[in-house]
């Protein structure tokens, strides 16, 4: 791919999705882009994205950024985020809240807000208690993932052997040992499709904690700042919002503050 035509790219990624496409990344944007047009007979990259624009309808933009985004994940990531979760919701349900809204903001394939689902229900022994988490990503390929709730067994490895027997069916595919989740841990997830770069959003909160972890880092300071905003608005007061470990939000904090390093309490 030529430095013009990467460029294009970078444009129209970073305009529908917010992701800044460093100029590193020219190899990979060319061999997912690749797939995608050898799928549909195109030879020449520039051919592709003018299929791209083209297209009124979007579908093509979804596969497109479906190429580009990064879905890397695990059950159970940066598992003190889940302990420190189950540690206020227990402080609540002292308190007497019943009601739990939990938001994954990039759900990626699922193993985020199922693991949420996890430590909700290990924590949550009263009977009567609502919780719902929603799980939302820009990707339809995670989401359909997600949805499905079928992992190999490479992916439930970092769930204990006791968790996964309590909240996985697991069958074997020929070879292959799958696991997937129960009922009563996917009717606690809704999975819908949403674009972070793109406030307002649909939802009205307000969320008790919103995970929004390993998303920020592709997007600019102006991206982020929006997105905080909008998270922000969507917490309810005594709240928290919980980031990944990699990721500083040193001077977009707005009104939100450290509680400690990644997590943030809305006042
Ligand atoms: C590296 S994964 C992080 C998954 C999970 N939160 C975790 O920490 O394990 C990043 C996810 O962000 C999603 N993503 C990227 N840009 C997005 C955007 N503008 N709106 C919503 N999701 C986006 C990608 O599709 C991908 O699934």
């Amino acid at each position: 791919m030529d430095t013009a035509t990467f460029e294009k790219f970078r444009q129209v990624v970073y305009d529908k999705s917010g992701i800044t496409l460093g100029p590193s990344k020219e190899a990979l944007v060319a061999s997912r882009v690749g797939k995608r047009m050898r799928a549909l007979g195109l030879q020449e990259y520039g051919a592709y994205l003018d299929h791209v624009l083209q297209d009124r309808a979007g579908d093509e933009m979804v596969h497109l950024l479906d190429a580009i985004s990064t879905n890397v994940t695990s059950f159970f990531r940066e598992a003190e985020h889940f302990t420190f979760l189950s540690e206020v919701v227990t402080r609540w349900l002292a308190k007497g809240q019943r009601r739990f809204r939990i938001w994954s903001a990039a759900s990626s394939t699922g193993e985020e807000p199922y693991t949420l689902a996890m430590t909700l229900l290990e924590t949550i022994k009263e009977p009567g208690v609502d919780v719902r988490i929603l799980a939302t990503d820009l990707s339809t390929r995670v989401l359909r993932t997600g949805v499905a709730g079928t992992y190999d067994e490479s992916k439930v490895k970092t769930v204990s052997p006791e968790l996964r027997q309590k909240y996985f069916d697991c069958h074997s595919e020929g070879e292959a040992v799958r696991y997937t989740v129960k009922p009563r841990l996917a009717r606690l997830v809704t999975f819908s499709r949403l674009n972070l770069s793109t406030p307002p959003f649909p939802m009205r909160g307000p969320f008790d904690v919103v995970f929004c972890r390993n998303v920020m880092i592709y997007f600019d300071n102006e991206v982020r700042g929006r997105l905080l905003r909008e998270i922000s608005g969507l917490l309810r007061p005594g709240g928290y919002l919980i980031v990944g470990h990699a990721e500083s939000l040193a001077g977009a904090m707005l009104d939100l503050k450290v509680v400690r390093p990644s997590i943030y309490a809305k006042p």
